[in-house]
């Protein structure tokens, strides 16, 4: 889905919001008494989040992070990037139908900072991350409930010229995208699952993009259709989100590029 080389370039958003998660939330976290935590990483992209605030706001003591993507280009890019002696970095498809058995019940704490808003089935996708927790282990997630980004794929994908690249956009924008409700019915399918939830709560939060450029890149990077638009449309397909952007009052006067959205953000515990 991604580059991971332009995604590293472009992830300002993504690691600001990790250093929030980690400097506000890292504290509910009950690290082992006698050390040799084992962590899941989800989604972990190019190893910079793992390394930088999930590892280096651990403990001396943990034995472990397992960082996994779907992603076998981030996997093999992060394994370069981020080596250390701490991290194991393995491909997984955490919205999988049988999870492999080597994950199951095998994590202290799960982790996963802007991937699950991709998974459409949040019942499975935490049915999932529950049985790869030892019982009493916690897990700690934040993720897009909704962003403009993902309005600008709709109405794209409506346009003429691009609604057969376009044709599963639906599973693509956040499950909560258009739901007023999110924490209730967010807390409803961890309680049903066996989470105690002690935090299920959407953040409103802004981010200023700079200036057009970065913007644009950022709808590039993060953009699942790209691939499938040929390379010589690319630029054009890329300025008419610019263009919708500007329709949808994002880019202000001083060609900053104001976006408004709110994050997910859960820490809960495997009931025993
Ligand atoms: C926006 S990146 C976030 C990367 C990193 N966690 C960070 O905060 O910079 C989202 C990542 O989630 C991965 N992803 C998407 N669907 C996934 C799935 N079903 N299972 C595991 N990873 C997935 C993508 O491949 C991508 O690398």
């Amino acid at each position: 889905m991604y580059n991971p080389i332009l995604y590293s370039n472009s992830n300002i958003l993504q690691r600001r919001d990790a250093k929030y998660l980690t400097d506000n939330y890292f504290k509910y976290i009950k690290w082992l008494p006698n050390g040799g935590d084992v962590s899941l990483d989800i989604g972990c992209g190019d190893g910079g989040v793992t390394h930088e605030f999930f590892l280096n706001n651990m403990p001396n003591s943990i034995e472990t992070i397992v960082a996994t993507d779907l992603s076998s280009e981030m996997i093999q890019h992060a394994a370069i990037s981020h080596q250390h002696s701490k991290i194991q970095f393995q491909q997984l498809d955490i919205g999988v139908k049988t999870l492999p058995k080597h994950f199951i019940e095998k994590f202290d704490h799960v982790f996963s900072s802007y991937c699950l808003h991709w998974l459409h089935d949040q019942r499975k996708t935490f049915q999932n991350i529950y049985d790869v927790l030892k019982p009493n282990g916690d897990l700690l997630v934040s993720y897009l409930a909704n962003h403009p980004f993902y309005s600008l794929f709709e109405t794209v994908s409506k346009f003429e010229k691009w609604k057969s690249y376009m044709t599963d956009c639906n599973i693509r924008i956040p499950p909560y995208q258009k739901c007023s409700n999110t924490e209730e019915v967010h807390k409803q399918i961890l309680e049903s699952i066996g989470f105690d939830v002690k935090i299920c709560k959407c953040e409103k939060r802004t981010f200023l993009y700079k200036d057009l450029m970065s913007w644009r890149k950022t709808i590039e990077s993060v953009n699942p259709f790209i691939n499938r638009i040929p390379e010589s449309s690319r630029k054009e397909y890329i300025d008419d989100y610019m263009a919708e952007s500007q329709k949808f009052g994002l880019i202000l006067e001083n060609n900053t590029v104001n976006t408004p959205y709110e994050l997910l953000i859960v820490y809960a515990k495997k009931r025993i």
